[in-house]
């Protein structure tokens, strides 16, 4: 199968200028001129970015809720990503009830996944459940293609929950075989301190979840783990950085040479925390993910500290929570919504482009090669998938999107579907959006519209030490 997309600008993380992609099979065969014919396919790009295919850094997909027993929406909503630009999920693996880790990526591989992902999957190792073979598990996960793996100290009472004992226990032996270690990082205490606070004094609608959740808390929990996992001697991805004072430690801690790598997602950068003021419960519980969506101080700050690099990728912590479940806040017995007992998380992975070229590009608040970078690049070095994935180069896998920089529209569900009842970026505008989108060589997106099929998507194996292990060296 010859492939030939013509005419359009090619933009990667460090460049950008006019020419062809011949693409044979799944991958780029040849960037240039006049490539003789003949093609099975000619894609016209004249006037569009030819962009490479989106890596999402942070996707769950039927993944433990924060209530630590129930999944959030399935693979069958990956088609989302795909619609917005987005060709390869970093997905998380959880401890399946009984399993160890290895045998559970082998279930989700093997059965949760197969025949139901849309984009290309690689997975992120979560411990839900640490027991005496959890380090040892690490190597062989490694081995897998599993150089990554997220741990929670928030969300303490769950199964999600690491206290810091086994942080650095984990940090420990993860730095022994090269992987890199994500965390998310809230302090339980001050969480428990300020939530029980509140909800003694009836304080329990929506609002609280911010109210409650303070940058201190986060800050804290950050400068903790870098300390750690410094002393340890591992690279660390803290991520969905949210606010300032959290940003400033990553920000000291990279001048000071650690090797910390920061993310934040793009409902930080956009919406705001009043979100959750909404008087109607329902639908401010929408917005309810954690950290919390902060104000406009905080955004400004992580637009900067986006384009200044101490935070460095951009992943949506898609998790698309139903209705029915985030309707779970509901206590009975007090008559009203009690925002403990909303599960946390929003949909984004198909917004995650849009809303970073709209707010970022088109406003000129960012260059298109720092688009890439964040999205595309820097994403596929921390998950050891570069340069198969990430970029635009002959022998790279051939994931590419056509954007088309023209498009305004404003956010509906119908444009921007999300494979829930709801998108948190309903009634924004949209500057700019993914027209054609290949995977590994095939049209999965055509005029805006998803054509591909659920299973199209393939695991994709990581190697170790990924971009965190250079910063190392330095
Ligand atoms: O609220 C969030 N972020 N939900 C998803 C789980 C997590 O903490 O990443
Ligand atoms: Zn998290
Ligand atoms: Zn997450």
């Amino acid at each position: 199968m010859r492939v030939l997309v013509k005419n359009g600008t090619i933009v990667t993380a460090s460049s950008e200028y006019q020419a062809d992609i011949l693409i044979e099979d799944e991958k780029i065969a040849a960037i240039g001129h006049n490539f003789p014919g003949p093609f099975d396919k000619e894609i016209d790009a004249a006037g569009k970015y030819v962009l490479p295919g989106g890596v999402d850094n942070h996707a769950h997909f039927e993944a433990l809720n924060t209530d630590g027993v129930t999944t959030n929406a399935g693979y069958d909503t990956t088609y989302v990503a795909l619609l917005g630009g987005t060709t390869t999920i970093v997905d998380f693996c959880t401890n399946e009830p009984g399993m160890n880790l290895v045998d559970s990526v082998k279930y989700r591989l093997d059965v949760r996944a197969k025949g139901r992902v849309a984009p290309d999957l690689a997975i992120h190792a979560c411990c839900t459940d640490y027991t005496d073979e959890t380090l040892g598990e690490l190597k062989k996960l490694v081995d897998m293609g599993i150089p990554t793996m997220k741990l929670f100290l928030a969300y303490r009472g769950t199964p999600l929950y690491m206290d810091d004992t086994k942080l650095l226990a984990c940090l420990e032996e993860a730095a022994k075989c090269g992987m890199t270690m994500m965390v998310h990082a809230e302090n339980p205490d001050v969480l428990d301190r300020h939530r029980n606070g509140e909800a003694e004094k009836g304080h329990l609608a929506p609002k609280y979840h911010y109210m409650t959740r303070p940058p201190y808390g986060e800050a804290e929990a950050v400068a903790r783990s870098i300390r750690f996992a410094d002393a340890m001697g591992c690279p660390i991805c803290i991520v969905h950085v949210s606010c300032e004072e959290a940003g400033e430690e990553i920000r000291r801690a990279r001048a000071e040479g650690k090797a910390v790598i920061g993310e934040t997602c793009p409902h930080y950068l956009v919406l705001d925390k009043s979100k959750m003021d909404h008087p109607d419960w329902k639908t401010a519980v929408r917005w309810i993910c954690s950290p919390p969506l902060r104000g406009q101080e905080d955004r400004d700050y992580l637009w900067t500290a986006l384009n200044e690099d101490w935070l460095s990728v951009l992943g949506s912590d898609n998790s698309s929570i139903p209705m029915y479940q985030k309707e779970w806040g509901w206590d009975e017995e007090k008559g009203c919504c009690d925002f403990r007992k909303v599960p946390n998380g929003c949909p984004g992975a198909g917004d995650r482009l849009n809303a970073l070229w709209t707010y970022g590009v088109a406003k000129g608040r960012m260059t298109k090669q720092k688009f890439v970078d964040v999205c595309c690049t820097i994403p596929a070095k921390i998950n050891g998938l570069y340069p198969r994935k990430g970029t635009i180069q002959v022998g790279s896998d051939a994931d590419l999107v056509i954007f088309d920089p023209d498009y305004q529209g404003t956010i509906t569900l119908e444009t921007n579907p999300t494979g829930i009842e709801y998108n948190v970026y309903e009634g924004l505008e949209q500057i700019g959006r993914a027209e054609t989108v290949l995977l590994r060589g095939q049209v999965v997106v055509d005029q805006a519209k998803y054509v591909g099929f659920p299973g199209q998507g393939r695991f994709i194996p990581g190697k170790p030490y990924g971009l965190g292990y250079d910063l190392l060296k330095k």
